[in-house]
This record gives C-alpha cells, sequence and structure tokens, in this order.
C-alpha cells in the first residue's frame, strides 16, 4: 500500500517537473489497425483474454496506452512485456521488442524474451550458496549452474494483475508469492511490480519483495530490444553507451571470476558511444561469442541514475535506461538462432535483439565482495528500472 502510495506520488512529481511534456507527441497512429489507435487523449489500461496454460488457466494480455499513442502490452503469464510501440523521429511508430504474437509459444521454450526475472537474475555458481551457516541447493538449469531463477522462474509463473490508471499514465502492478523452497530458495516472498507506461513515453518498472527468511533476491526484466523494429534485422549498428567504466569478467560458464576490471582499452568499452558490432568480434566470449557481461554502473546503485543510452541511426529511436541498481547485464541476443519466429513472422537470428539487464551482480550470494543481494525479514526490496522512448 505504502509503495503504491509513494509511487503515485513520484508520478505526480514528474508530471509536475515535466509540465506539458506529452506536446510534443507524434500524430501518428501506432500500428496494428483502427482497433488499436489510442483514440482517447488520457493514458489507459485495457485486459483481454491471452489464452490458457496447459493446465487450463486463464492467462490475460494488459494493454497500456499513455497519452502520446505509445503502447505496451504485458501478460501476466510470466509478466511479459509482448509488445512496445515507440515512435521513430518522423513520429511512425513500430514495435522495438522481440517477442510472439500469441501465448502458445512463450509456454514453450523461449530465451526470456520480455519476461520478469527471479527470484534471482543471472547466474548462480552450481546452484549452491551458504547463508546463516546453512547450505542452499537450488535448480541447475544452465550448464552446472543456476540461471534467471532456475527450472521455473518468475518467467513461467501466473501473477495477480491490477490495472489501473494513474496521474502520469496507465500502470499495471503484478504480484505473486513464490512459496518457501521454490526452485531451492528459502522463505516466501511476496513479490510486487508495477510496469507503468508514462506520457513522458518511459516504461517505468518499480519491483517490491519482502520475505519471511532472508534470501537472494534480484529481480530483473529480460526485454530484448531491436530499435529498427522487431524482426527487421541485427542490432549491430545501434549506437550504446554504458555508463560504466568497470565490468566483472566471467570464466566460460559465464560465472564472474570475482575480479572487477577497467574496461578501459578493452572492446567492453562503451563509456563513449560506439556502435554495437564495432568491436564485437574482439569480445573473448567462448562460442557463440557476442556481449555476455555485467557492468558495474558508476552511479553505484542506490539513486535512480542514467546507466545506458542507445540510438538507432536509421529510425532516430533513442532508449534511455536508468535505475538504481548497480549493475547491467548487456546481452547481444547472441544464443538466437533463426529458430524463433517473431510477430512480424520474421525468424530471430544471432543479434536480432539486445537486452539491458538492470540487476546486482551475477552470483553475489558467492562473492562477499559484490553488493549484496540478501532481503532479510522485515526489509523491503525496492529497486526501479526506467526506459525511456525518444527519437531524434
Ligand atoms: C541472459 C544470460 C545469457 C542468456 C540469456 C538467455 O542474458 O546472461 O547468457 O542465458 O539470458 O538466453
Amino acid at each position: 500500500m505504502t509503495a503504491r502510495v509513494n509511487l503515485i506520488g513520484t508520478l505526480l512529481t514528474i508530471a509536475a517537473a515535466a509540465g506539458l511534456a506529452a506536446c510534443g507527441g507524434a500524430s501518428q497512429k501506432p500500428e496494428g489497425g483502427a482497433q488499436e489507435a489510442a483514440t482517447a487523449m488520457e493514458a489507459r489500461v485495457d485486459k483481454t483474454a491471452f489464452g490458457t496454460t496447459e493446465n487450463g488457466t486463464a492467462v490475460d494480455l494488459y494493454t497500456l496506452k499513455n497519452r502520446n499513442g505509445m503502447i505496451v502490452r504485458v501478460t501476466n503469464y510470466g509478466g511479459i512485456v509482448t509488445e512496445l510501440h515507440a515512435p521513430d523521429r518522423a513520429g511512425r511508430f513500430d514495435d522495438v521488442v522481440l517477442g510472439f504474437k500469441t501465448l502458445r509459444p512463450y509456454l514453450e521454450s523461449h530465451p526470456y524474451f520480455g519476461a520478469i526475472i527471479g527470484r534471482v537474475g543471472n547466474r548462480i555458481a552450481k546452484g549452491r550458496f551458504t547463508l546463516n551457516g546453512r547450505e542452499y541447493t537450488l535448480a541447475i538449469n544452465d550448464g552446472q549452474n543456476h540461471l534467471h531463477g532456475g527450472l521455473k522462474g518468475f518467467d513461467k509463473v501466473i501473477w495477480q494483475g491490477q490495472a489501473s490508471e494513474v496521474a502520469d499514465g496507465a500502470s499495471l502492478t503484478l504480484s505473486y508469492a513464490s512459496p518457501d523452497g521454490e526452485e531451492g530458495y528459502p522463505g516466501t516472498l511476496a513479490t510486487t511490480v508495477v510496469y507503468t507506461l508514462t506520457n513522458q513515453n518511459e516504461l517505468r518498472i518499480d519491483y517490491m519483495a519482502t520475505t519471511d527468511k532472508a534470501t537472494p533476491v534480484n529481480l530483473t526484466n529480460h526485454s530484448y530490444f531491436n530499435l529498427t523494429g522487431e524482426g527487421l534485422g541485427d542490432i549491430l549498428g545501434h549506437e550504446l553507451m554504458l555508463a560504466a567504466d568497470r565490468f566483472t569478467p566471467v570464466d566460460a560458464g559465464l560465472i564472474p571470476t570475482g575480479e572487477i576490471k577497467a574496461v578501459a582499452g578493452t572492446p567492453m568499452d562503451f563509456t563513449t558511444p560506439s556502435t554495437i558490432g564495432s568491436r564485437i568480434a574482439q569480445v573473448p566470449l567462448a562460442d557463440p561469442g557476442g556481449y555476455d557481461h555485467n557492468y558495474v554502473l558508476s552511479s553505484g546503485g542506490g539513486t535512480l541514475a542514467l546507466a545506458a543510452r542507445v540510438r538507432e541511426p536509421k529510425t532516430g529511436r533513442v532508449l534511455e535506461v536508468s535505475t538504481t541498481e548497480p549493475g547491467i547485464q548487456f546481452y547481444t541476443g547472441n544464443f538466437l538462432d533463426g529458430k524463433l519466429t517473431g510477430k512480424r513472422g520474421v525468424t530471430y537470428k544471432k543479434h536480432f535483439g539486445f537486452c539491458l539487464e538492470t540487476q546486482h551482480f551475477p552470483d553475489s550470494v558467492n562473492h562477499p565482495a559484490f553488493p549484496t543481494t540478501i532481503l532479510e525479514p522485515g526489509q523491503t526490496y525496492r529497486t526501479t528500472t526506467v526506459y525511456k522512448f525518444t527519437a531524434q
């Protein structure tokens, strides 16, 4: 409740500071026909049926619209962002996230397209950690390691959805109670994720959680972006800036070695903007290569700060990612191999999307020198990440 009030308070503050920020909005309507057009000038959110799971549970699809005509669709299966329509410099909208048109392929195997990741995003070495003198063993689902919450992480559960129109946009609150012992984790974790599409063309994600036993928590969103439009080629020509001058080097299993290394003079350096493809071939990562690394944000985390800026030169679309997290996983869709077909009917090949997963560092639970991911009973986990879309 408090969190909700805080959120609305924050949005009111943003709205007051921004004044009539929406006046520069695009006049063209988003793709998808008359039904999809943002007819009203006010932000709103609608709910429709998205299908049923194998055991017959109904799944919903929420459509958030802001007053500029931007549309974000989110399903309560895995909290997945299925569509995100953003304007280019001519005001033309296109869907800039990878995903599927229907529920079915989400129920089958897919690489976390658009999903909420938890209880702990990224990897935990050998799925093991010790907490308060007790050893815990987690589900192993990535070689020898635990990845993105395990076999059935938060990306594969049904969330309770509550839509609302808020002061400065349209909002969807998703809740999930992860039972004690789920995927091996201690404690019941009451989790809330609030997606807000603001009238400043931001997708704001507020994550909250409480527990009844000490447990690691590291929530993120796994959207794959392609600012040209999903399915319209690779992302190697996108220009990237990362507000990070260090990263956490990894072993062959993508587990951090513990070292925190400067990016200067390496292909990891995006402190000044450069295209994603310019040095990707020199990244020392095992097959299939590419970027799949945690960057140590210069902000240090704790306050909402700019973490990344991506610009696609042809369309002029710009994505700015701000976060309260200390780290960000930059992943270039290295495992996409042309086997999955997206919403436009095009198969997703290697590097057809990039992820910027705001997070605590991978395997933090086994690295006491990294910022802690442990949530204690009585504490409230709170992080915020904002994806802002502009065009120039
Ligand atoms: C994360 C990981 C990658 C990969 C993708 C999903 O970003 O860091 O190694 O597992 O998820 O394919």
